[in-house]
């Protein structure tokens, strides 16, 4: 606009100063040179008004830019604003969620605290009652993961007690060996095969029943493992013979150790399901790991004659033979 109003002026200026010129030039010199200036005006003038006409178009473009600038501003408040009320609505979030987590951990910790509190008591409970039913006075064994638990030992012996046939055939000998063999002199008959792969820990549960005089209860009999032949294919088990454990009356299953191989514990039932005595019982330790879990299954489908019984021990399966 400023452009255009210099336009104007000059334009105007130009016309007065042709004027002047013409008055002054008739009056003095004469017409020629009256036509000459008047001439000079008139492109004075059209200069002018072109100068206008840009200086028009000129700020035409500025005015277009000027309401495209202005469009992208109130485009970038509009965003701003959002971006904005995101921030404070994720602000207003955060301590929320921190303390809906922190809560959550606090409540599974205490639930964890309370499940082993739980578990400690009834395995110092199911450790009383082991002590005041044996009365063991030579001190007992180191006892950690890899040994069945007071409560399951306290029912595996509880068992032994009340089974019908003398052989108990175990899987994996240590504490349990020396429990079973409590019982079995508390029946008064009765003895135990425990098979052992590793010939250090059979040494070492031999020694252990030979220090509580109970070692006339129970065998333990080193058996490497070697491959035997199942209905899943050869499997690595303890090198026994079959043949020699007759009538079972209770077959415990707590080895070979997992990280002997995949699938373990399977050939258990498929190398000595013949010894095992119609109404036989077995127990099986860890059913809570997939191995021992997935073996139940596949015994249990493989035998008809097996069915499940309860126990409420953790991570152990009872099972009976009916057939
Ligand atoms: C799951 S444990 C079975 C132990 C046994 N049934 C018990 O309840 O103590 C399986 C194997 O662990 C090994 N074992 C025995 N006593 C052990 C000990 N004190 N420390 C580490 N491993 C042991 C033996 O080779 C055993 O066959």
């Amino acid at each position: 606009m400023q452009v255009g109003r210099r336009a104007l002026a000059t334009a105007a200026g130009s016309v007065v100063l042709a004027a002047v010129a013409v008055i002054g030039g008739v009056a003095r010199t004469g017409w020629l040179v009256a036509v000459g200036l008047a001439g000079l005006g008139l492109v004075l003038v059209l200069l002018a008004l072109d100068e206008r006409r840009r200086a028009r178009a000129v700020a035409r473009a500025l005015e277009r830019r000027g309401t495209r600038l202005r469009g992208e501003v109130e485009a970038l408040a509009v965003e701003i604003a959002t971006l904005r009320e995101e921030v404070g609505g994720l602000r207003a979030e955060v301590p929320v969620s921190v303390d809906a987590a922190a809560e959550r951990t606090a409540v599974r910790a205490e639930t964890a605290v309370h499940l082993l509190e739980g578990t400690l008591l009834t395995e110092a409970q199911a450790l009383q009652q082991l002590l005041a039913r044996y009365s063991p006075t030579v001190p007992l064994p180191d006892v950690a993961g890899w040994a069945l638990a007071p409560s399951a030992i306290l029912r595996l012996v509880d068992l032994v007690e009340r089974m019908p046939l003398d052989l108990v055939v175990e899987c994996g000998s240590g504490t349990s060996t020396l429990w079973i063999s409590h019982a079995l002199r508390q029946r008064g008959r009765g003895r135990l095969v425990s098979l052992e792969h590793n010939a250090r820990f059979a040494e070492r549960t031999r020694a252990l029943l030979a220090d509580h005089g109970l070692a006339e209860y129970a065998e333990v009999r080193h058996c490497p493992l070697v491959p035997r032949a199942t209905p899943h294919g050869e499997q690595s088990w303890y090198d026994v013979d079959a043949a020699t454990l007759d009538d079972v009356g209770l077959l415990v299953v707590d080895g070979p150790p997992e990280r002997t191989g995949p699938a373990a514990r399977y050939p258990a039932l498929p190398v000595l399901r013949r010894s095992l005595a119609p109404g036989a019982t077995v127990v099986v330790d860890d059913v809570q790991r997939p191995d021992e879990a997935a073996a139940v299954r596949d015994w249990l489908r493989e035998d008809p004659t097996l069915t499940k019984e309860w126990l409420p021990v953790r991570g152990v399966q009872v099972l009976r033979v009916v057939g």
